[in-house]
Order: structure tokens, then C-alpha cells, then sequence
């Protein structure tokens, strides 16, 4: 092979020989060899041999504001030519982390105020376990220990998100897992909801937690996390009688709630935060991702009063924290990034304009043989992709179904991530309505290849 000319092949074959990816099978990546991204602007990409592809992902569920936004780019320049790096360690602080902290605090619920920073969702969530075991153990119940999670959830690849995570194949890698994590069913009605309503489902799967928390011990139970929709999961949409019955009974047991707010905070489901739209009160969020618009790496715990003012009180030196925690370039684009999501009106417009019409575009695929129904909110949504639609049958190779789909997606141009047979959408929230209009025309012409080569047409 030539590699001195560079272009695809040359690319590929570096990254054949280097270049380890995430979550990814790299023997059968490199039978095919990687699709190479090299420029973006709104909500496109291109690849090295010119393919213009539309991100129904905003990346990995991060580019909030699309892709070429020249004001984050310069908070960053101008950042780092005033003052690249610094810490927060030595009783110091940098101008933007600070700034960033109170920007946060702005858009948070009432009473999650201050705010802890790390570089990532996965480093977020390990931060608020340590921080509510700690808690307790401060609090003098040291036996309080046990997090509660749900299956399929997803908090994150260090060995903290892994064990706090429900996903049985990534939990099966690099064990044993952290001690004491239970994990309860998901809030999942089209795919395990029988005969139930949507409601009494959404009280059942929450009673759940109040079982586990029983038979533990509300003595030994520190805290639940749940996103409040799971993204990477396949985009569960909780029925609205879930969270608040959770919140009922974290109150009632005196157990912390954590939501874990990487995928739906900063105006993804409509409001700053998921658990505004789902009526949850939380003691702690994590965030991430939309935080910066994935612009740079950069995330945060915010930490309501109670949990905070404990730990500052009784903890002495938290021994907690990271190199590049609230990193000023970083900071500088986060900050940025809120504030154009304010001027811009952007939550507002997920609410009320952009996000409906994405939802009753996307309703339009429900006549397609294949669609058994699609959940969403805002600008994110998943759709069940199934073998027969009544009587309801899922797919016996469900990962497979979604591989088929996924990829005409991407040879259509258009990036639809699979889980399973859930095909997935989250994207920048910029979206106009023409862009919707061409992002499920394109979904349409993915499935209907799909059920081509299923032997359906
Ligand atoms: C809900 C949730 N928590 C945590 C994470 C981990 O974030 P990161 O990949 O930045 O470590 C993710 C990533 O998708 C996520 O969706």
C-alpha cells in the first residue's frame, strides 16, 4: 500500500496498527477499517472521501450547540493564551472554573449549589459515590454503603460507572465490580411492561427500589442513581408515575438520590435538567457532555445543600479530585456554552418548538412495518424496531436487526446509533426543521433497506 499519499486508506491503516477504540470489537473494525470524520459544521460531518452525513447523535448525545460555533472556539483561544492551566488544589482558583461553578449553580434546581468538577461523566458519577459514602460515614451511619441502580443503565466506563452501571457485558469485563451495588428493572414498558398500564408499570418498577431498599436495610442504603431517561440504554423513557413514586421513597427511607444527568442535562429533554421534566428532586447531579457541548472535556457533580454542607462541616479534606479538574480552557467553553444557550433561547426552543416537531416527525415512522413504537421527548428518542408488531414480537437477534439498520444509516448519510434493536436519536439542539424534515426522510429510507434485506418487501 501507498501511505504516502494521505487519504482514507492511508488513515485506516494507521489506525489498524495503533489505534485501540473505545467499546468496539477491533477485530472486525479492522477487517473493514475505520470510517474517518475530518470536518463539521451545524449539524454535518464529512469523512475522508466526502460523504456529508448528518449527526442524529450530536456526537456521543454531546454537541449541544453543532458543530463550528466560532464563540467557543475563541473562549478557548483567548483562554488559553491568558492562562492555559492551572489547579484548583493549592487553596488557588482559576477565573473561569470559578465563574463556570456560579454558572452552573445558575441553571441548577434550587439547593444544588455548589459544584465539584471533573473531566468526565464516567469521573462524575466515581465523584458522587465517594461523595455519598462519605457522607454517611460522616453523618455517623457508616454502614450506609449500598447504591442502588437499575439494569441496562449506563454510568460510565471507570471501574465506579462500570459497577454502578447495569449493563451485564461491560460489568462481565475487569471484575470484581465495586462492593455493595444492587441493581433493580428498568422503567421500560414497551419491552417489559406485559399487560400492565403505563402508570401502574412505572409504580411497579419503582416499588422495586423500595423492596431492595427493605430487604438491605434502610440502614445500609447510601443512595439511588438513575439517569432520568437512560440513553444509552436505548432511550427509556420512564412513565410519568416513576420518579416521583422514587422520590416518595427515597424520602421515606432516607436515601440520597443521584441523578445522573450526562445525557439529559443542559436542555436535551426540554428543561436544563431531566429531573425537571420528570419531577425529580435530587440530592446530587452529575453532568457532563452538553456541558461544553463536548467542545472540550469537561463535567461536574452539583451537590445539593444537605450532602454538601455535611461533607464541608464534618469530612475535613475531601481527598478527592483530578488534575484537570475545572481546567480554565475547558471552563472558558462551558461558560461560554451556558451562556449561549441562554441568549439563544435554546432550552426553551427544545420545549416548546424544535423538540415537538422532532417528536411528531419521528411519530410519522410508526406506520413502517418494522416500527413497533417510538419514545422520546424533547430531542432524544428511541424506537423499537420489531419482527412483528401485533401480536408484539421482538427481534430473536435483536443486535443484529440494529447493525443492519445502523449502517444503511450511515451509508445514507445519516449517523442513528443502534442498542440492540432500539434505534437511537439525540441531536444537536440546533436542529432546524428542515434538518428534522431530512433526518427522518433518511430514517425512513434506513429502514425500509433494512427490511429489505430482511426478505419484507
Ligand atoms: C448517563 C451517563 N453517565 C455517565 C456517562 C459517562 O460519561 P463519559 O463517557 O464522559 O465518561 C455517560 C456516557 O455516555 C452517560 O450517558
Amino acid at each position: 500500500m501507498n501511505l504516502i499519499n494521505k487519504g482514507t486508506a492511508y488513515w485506516q491503516e494507521l489506525d489498524r496498527q495503533h489505534h485501540w477504540h473505545p467499546f468496539t470489537d477491533t477485530q472486525a473494525l479492522n477487517a473493514k477499517g475505520a470510517r474517518v470524520i475530518t470536518r463539521s459544521k451545524g449539524v454535518y460531518l464529512w469523512d475522508s472521501d466526502g460523504n456529508r452525513i448528518l449527526d442524529g447523535m450530536a456526537g456521543l448525545w454531546c454537541v449541544a450547540l453543532g458543530y463550528g460555533r466560532r464563540e467557543l472556539v475563541d473562549a478557548a483561544t483567548s483562554q488559553m493564551l491568558e492562562l492555559p492551566y492551572y489547579n484548583n488544589f493549592f487553596q488557588t482558583t482559576t477565573v473561569p472554573s470559578t465563574e463556570l461553578a456560579a454558572a452552573i449553580a445558575t441553571v441548577t434546581p434550587d439547593g444544588l449549589d455548589r459544584v465539584f468538577f471533573a473531566n468526565s461523566g464516567s469521573e462524575a458519577v466515581d465523584t458522587a459515590i465517594r461523595m455519598v459514602r462519605t457522607f454517611w460515614a460522616v453523618e455517623g451511619q457508616p454502614a450506609k454503603t449500598w447504591l442502588i441502580a437499575r439494569k441496562n443503565s449506563y454510568h460510565g466506563s471507570t471501574i465506579g460507572g462500570t459497577s454502578v452501571g447495569g449493563q451485564g457485558a461491560q460489568r462481565a469485563q475487569g471484575g470484581p465490580n465495586l462492593p455493595d451495588i444492587a441493581h433493580v428493572d428498568q422503567p421500560f414498558w414497551y419491552g417489559e411492561g406485559g399487560d400492565m398500564s403505563l402508570e401502574d408499570f412505572g409504580l411497579e418498577r419503582a416499588r422495586q427500589i423500595e423492596d431492595k431498599i427493605l430487604e438491605l436495610g434502610p440502614d445500609k442504603v447510601a443512595a439511588v442513581f438513575g439517569e432520568p431517561i437512560q440513553g444509552a440504554g436505548g432511550v427509556i423513557v420512564p412513565p410519568a408515575s416513576y420518579w416521583p413514586e422514587v422520590m416518595r421513597i427515597c424520602r421515606k427511607y432516607d436515601v440520597l438520590l443521584v441523578a445522573d444527568e450526562v445525557i439529559c442535562g443542559f436542555g436535551r429533554t426540554g428543561n436544563w435538567f431531566g429531573a425537571q421534566t420528570y419531577g425529580m428532586t435530587p440530592d446530587l447531579m452529575t453532568m457532563a457532555k452538553g456541558l461544553s457541548s463536548g467542545y472540550l472535556p469537561i463535567s461536574a457533580v452539583a451537590v445539593g445543600n444537605r450532602v454538601a454542607d455535611g461533607l464541608i462541616a464534618k469530612a475535613g479534606e475531601f481527598c478527592h479530585g483530578f488534575t484537570y479538574s475545572g481546567h480554565p480552557a475547558a471552563a472558558a467553553v462551558a461558560l461560554r456554552n451556558i451562556e449561549l444557550l441562554k441568549s439563544e433561547g435554546i432550552v426553551e426552543r427544545v420545549r416548546s418548538d424544535i423538540g415537538p416537531y422532532f417528536q411528531e416527525a419521528l411519530a410519522s415512522l410508526a406506520d413502517h412495518p418494522l416500527v413497533g413504537k417510538i419514545d422520546g421527548i424533547g430531542l432524544i428518542a428511541g424506537i423499537s424496531l420489531v419482527d412483528s408488531k401485533s401480536p408484539k414480537k421482538f427481534f430473536a437477534e435483536a443486535g443484529k436487526i440494529g447493525l443492519i439498520c445502523r449502517d444503511h444509516c450511515f451509508n445514507n448519510g445519516l449517523i442513528m446509533r443502534a442498542v440492540g434493536a432500539r434505534m437511537v436519536l439525540a441531536p444537536p439542539l440546533v436542529i432546524t426543521k428542515d434538518e428534522v424534515d431530512e433526518l427522518v426522510s433518511l430514517a425512513r429510507k434506513a429502514l425500509d433497506l433494512t427490511a429489505r434485506d430482511l426478505g419484507r418487501t
